[in-house]
């Protein structure tokens, strides 16, 4: 039997080129490889820090755009709102039920924001929510809920699946076998950074990121602006460490890259003449999808109502669980 995939995706706003090579594409295309994968927007999650109700639905609707825009096929991938999906919430209960405290303490996320709070000689738990400390078991619930086998992750997010896996095995203990004990797969960040425009790694708290969704003439202008050296045109370039050619070998094609590597080894390769082969590739990859993002983020009733058929189908998997689940525990199966 084919292997479950799923991730979840907290909705943080738009994505810059980083996010896609780094965690977007290598989470598509484990999707497309496996027989059933299931992709949701953690909104619950994300609930824990946001206050402001209008940013969190639009940047739950562009994170949801973004997928699709990007190539998510909701009729091969469940797509669907973690909120959507109350059934959820509920096994997150049964799951606190056999789930230490101590195993909360020992969470990485809680652990710093305590640290935090210890170095700046406040309250060991100023402004720790419950949320945000139980996190953990709603991340369990999440992976747990839809038999999943392998969650991609980034390294940051590790110690949330052995979580789950451990939360798994006391269920299934204290009880019987209900829940399949899922592993973590790293997917993203293991390999090279991806620089910004200044060189440093691609990150939005730099400011020198380059959104996936912009129209061309503010991406030309953007990639204009990628800082280099002052070799001339003629002069051997190491491409390694040349932010252009970074970008570039991560979205042009293989023969176009080793060309780039090549013209840049041997002189004859101006900065000039690279960033407007990387202004290209980056067109080929993205105009169509910014054109996609646009059309959705202009008519949200077709991003409702996808989401809402892929609710449909997480909830008939999740009613299923769910029912064995209480089962197993002594409560109506209902
Ligand atoms: N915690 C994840 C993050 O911050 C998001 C997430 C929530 C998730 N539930 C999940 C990821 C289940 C994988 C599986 O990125």
């Amino acid at each position: 039997m084919g292997k479950t995939i799923l991730t979840g995706v907290k909705p943080t706003g738009a994505p810059h080129i980083g996010n896609y090579i780094g965690a977007i594409r290598p989470a598509l295309d484990l999707a497309a490889a496996h027989e059933k994968s299931f992709l949701f927007i953690a909104d619950y999650h994300a609930l824990n820090a946001v206050r402001d109700p209008a940013a969190l639905k639009r940047d739950s609707y562009e994170v949801a755009t973004c997928w699709l825009a990007l190539g998510l096929d909701p009729a091969k991938t469940v797509f669907y709102r973690q909120s959507d999906v109350p059934e959820i919430f509920e096994l997150t209960q049964l799951l606190a039920a056999v789930t230490p405290k101590g195993l909360m303490d020992r969470a990485h996320s809680y652990k710093a924001a305590v640290d935090k709070n210890r170095e700046a000689g406040r309250d060991a738990d100023a402004d720790v929510n419950m949320g945000l400390y139980t996190y953990p078991i709603l991340m369990a619930a999440d992976i747990l809920m839809m038999d999943t086998d392998i969650v991609p992750v980034g390294k940051d997010q590790v110690q949330h699946i052995e979580f789950a896996r451990d939360m798994a095995g006391y269920f299934n203990h204290a009880f019987k076998d209900v829940f399949k004990l899922p592993e973590y797969k790293l997917a993203g960040d293991t390999g090279a950074i991806l620089p910004g425009l200044d060189g440093r790694k691609m990150s939005k708290s730099y400011n020198n990121h380059i959104p996936v969704f912009m129209e061309s003439k503010a991406r030309r202008k953007l990639i204009m602006k990628i800082v280099t050296d002052s070799k001339l045109p003629e002069e051997p370039k190491d491409p390694d460490g040349n932010t252009i050619f970074q970008i570039y070998a991560e979205v042009a094609d293989e023969n176009a890259a080793r060309e780039m590597r090549a013209a840049f080894e041997k002189g004859g390769m101006g900065y000039g003449d690279a960033k407007q082969k990387l202004f290209e590739a980056l067109e080929a990859a993205f105009e169509q999808p910014t054109k996609i993002y646009n059309d959705y983020m202009a008519d949200t009733s077709k991003i409702d109502a996808l989401l809402a058929e892929g609710a449909e189908k997480a909830r008939a998997v999740a009613r299923q669980t769910l029912a064995r689940a209480r089962a197993a525990v002594g409560l109506k199966a209902s």
